[in-house]
């Protein structure tokens, strides 16, 4: 497992253009998350949610991985093992910055699933209507590959196991509000948080440092950081 957990969320894409959810103009702001995002959406109100996340899709198309994604991107290729990153993103900026290994703990945009026999295939930036009306396999209806509020979360499994073992845990980039992260600073020997401004669901004095700035402002002092206890 690695030493390293970097945890991110929507502020760190912010910065390529791509809206976050709790922000003032954010998702969630614009949408009902009971409508598009929760258990259940798909069975009464499918068109609108199939909908949501082919914009979505569409939408990461031209955007760009920032400097916070390729100064990551260069850490974990220079210390592959010793760093996990786990990302709230749905977005493929890691993957465009070819950064290798990334999990993805709320699914992925660019991947649809069947939702019978959970196969999965990616799609990259099509409508799901226009790439695959039915799975490959066994014929059953497809979904975007996101987890939705009130729905298993597998890749949690291996947020937990990373975090057993973690000694520097940094976190860029959510609110906190989805994935509480006040206990796993708490129980790790050095940590960051980078955010923009403080949430109400994360307790910044938990925190080793805390940067209150934009991630691709705050990047270079969290990789010195990182390297220095890598080192
Ligand atoms: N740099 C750093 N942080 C930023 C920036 C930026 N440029 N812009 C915004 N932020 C911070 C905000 O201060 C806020 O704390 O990013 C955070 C965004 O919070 P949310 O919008 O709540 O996003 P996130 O925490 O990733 O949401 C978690 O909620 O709806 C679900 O599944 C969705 O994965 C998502 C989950």
């Amino acid at each position: 497992m690695a030493k390293v957990v970097i945890l991110s969320g929507a502020g760190i894409s912010a910065e390529s253009g791509i809206s976050t959810f709790r922000d003032s103009d954010g998702l969630w702001e614009n949408h009902s998350i009971k409508d598009i995002c929760t258990d259940g959406c798909l069975i009464t109100n499918y068109d609108e949610t199939i909908d949501f996340y082919d914009k979505r899709r569409e939408d990461i198309k031209e955007k760009l991985p920032n400097k916070a994604h390729l100064e990551i991107k260069k850490l974990k290729d220079k210390y592959t093992n010793e760093i996990a990153i786990l990302t709230q993103n749905v977005d493929n900026m890691f993957e465009k910055a070819n950064c290798k290994g990334v999990l993805h703990l709320h699914g992925f945009l660019e991947e649809v699933r069947c939702m019978q026999c959970d196969t999965i295939t990616n799609i990259k930036y099509q409508k799901q209507k226009d790439a695959l009306e039915y799975c490959p396999k066994c014929n059953g209806k497809i979904r975007p590959n996101i987890v939705f509020f009130g729905e298993p979360a597998p890749m949690y499994e291996m947020l937990y196991h990373h975090l057993e073992d973690c000694e520097f845990l940094v976190v860029i980039g959510t609110s906190g509000n989805v994935i509480g992260v006040n206990r796993m600073a708490t129980f790790t020997d050095n940590s960051i948080l980078n955010n923009l401004e403080p949430s109400d669901a994360i307790n910044d004095k938990v925190f080793g440092k805390v940067l209150y700035k934009k991630a691709t402002e705050a990047i270079d002092e969290i990789i010195f950081d990182l390297e220095k206890f890598l080192k």
